[in-house]
């Protein structure tokens, strides 16, 4: 099979999608299959150009952020009529767009943290909420923008580098662990992989501590009780059929243990529609741990793309 890996992108995740891209067209490549590259820019007519040249039988999106994973390319790819890996337009869409998707995520009962959408002129006023609590942009990945506004943290957002017009959800910082869930969803049902604990060694699990190697610990599986490891995986499920999703997915979660913990103290953050697939990304770390290669890997999105 001929395979275009589409990579790169306009967004603020740009150069993790070229990491991405690169490990999934290596990856490809050792599989057997014919691959060819696209770096892709802003320029529609640019990259429906290089798909026709290629005529690829499989789209292989190794794309992230705005954009890119928002439902805007895959329409793209729904009208040249190629089979693409990861999700369609719905999914991209609604879990781009964070608020969107913690309503939906309410409607099918998931627990997510108390959130508010504002404008940066009204989170600059003062606290919006009981410290501590996130500021994240509404559309992002990756942590870009990510700010959390701890007590007695005097310029919390002296980092932050939003635009005045973004939206901007403001969250309730949920203490305790951070961890991770994959799903992978094809013809035989939907299944989680497995539960990851990110440990970063200092600060919270950001842009930094996620693609710098030795920064964060992965503890994979997550030591945790039985019952928070089967809540974690049957939440990312539920999420990724709630929204649509197909093919591979994958969930961020917060679990609260420091009041005792239970399964009723995981909170689901978000779900990402075309999860890192770098040399530190977690769902190829998750595979791993259940006996799939990154090659087998590749090729089980390759086998299963649709359009
Ligand atoms: N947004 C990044 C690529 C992730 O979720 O892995
Ligand atoms: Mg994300």
């Amino acid at each position: 099979k001929r395979v275009t890996v589409l990579m790169g992108g306009p967004s603020a995740e740009r150069e993790v999608s070229l990491t991405s891209g690169a490990e999934c067209a290596a990856a490809l490549s050792e599989a057997g299959y014919t691959v060819a590259t696209i770096d892709v820019g802003k320029d529609l007519k640019a990259l429906i150009t290089a798909i026709e040249a290629q005529r690829p039988d499989v789209i292989f999106n190794a794309l992230h952020g705005r954009w890119v994973e928002d439902g805007n390319i895959q329409g793209v790819l729904n009208f040249i009529g190629i089979p693409y890996t990861h999700s369609g337009v719905m999914a991209s869409a609604i879990a781009m767009d964070k608020p969107m998707a913690k309503r939906v995520f309410a409607a099918a009962g998931l627990r997510c943290p108390e959130g508010v959408i504002l404008d940066k002129a009204a989170v600059m006023r003062g606290d919006v909420m009981a410290r501590p609590y996130v500021v994240k942009p509404a559309n992002e990945g990756s942590s870009v923008g990510v700010c959390i506004a701890r007590i007695g943290d005097n310029d919390p957002f002296a980092e932050a580098n939003w635009s005045d017009d973004m939206p901007l959800l403001v969250e309730r910082f949920i203490p305790g662990r951070e961890l991770t869930v994959a799903v992978i969803g094809g013809k035989d049902g939907d299944r989680a992989m497995m539960v990851t604990e990110l440990r970063p060694h200092s600060g919270f699990y950001d842009y930094t501590n996620k693609y710098t190697g030795g920064k964060t610990v992965h503890l994979c599986p997550a030591p945790l009780p039985e019952a928070v490891t089967a809540e974690a995986m049957r939440m990312a499920v539920v999420a990724h059929q709630s929204i649509g999703c197909r093919g591979v997915s994958r969930c961020d979660f917060r679990y609260d243990d420091t009041t005792g913990g239970g399964p009723e103290h995981l909170y689901l953050l978000e779900i990402n529609t075309q999860p890192g697939m770098t040399p530190l990304s977690l769902v190829p770390e998750q595979a791993r741990a259940l006996g799939m290669s990154y090659p087998e890997l590749v090729s089980w999105m390759v086998e299963n793309a649709a359009c």
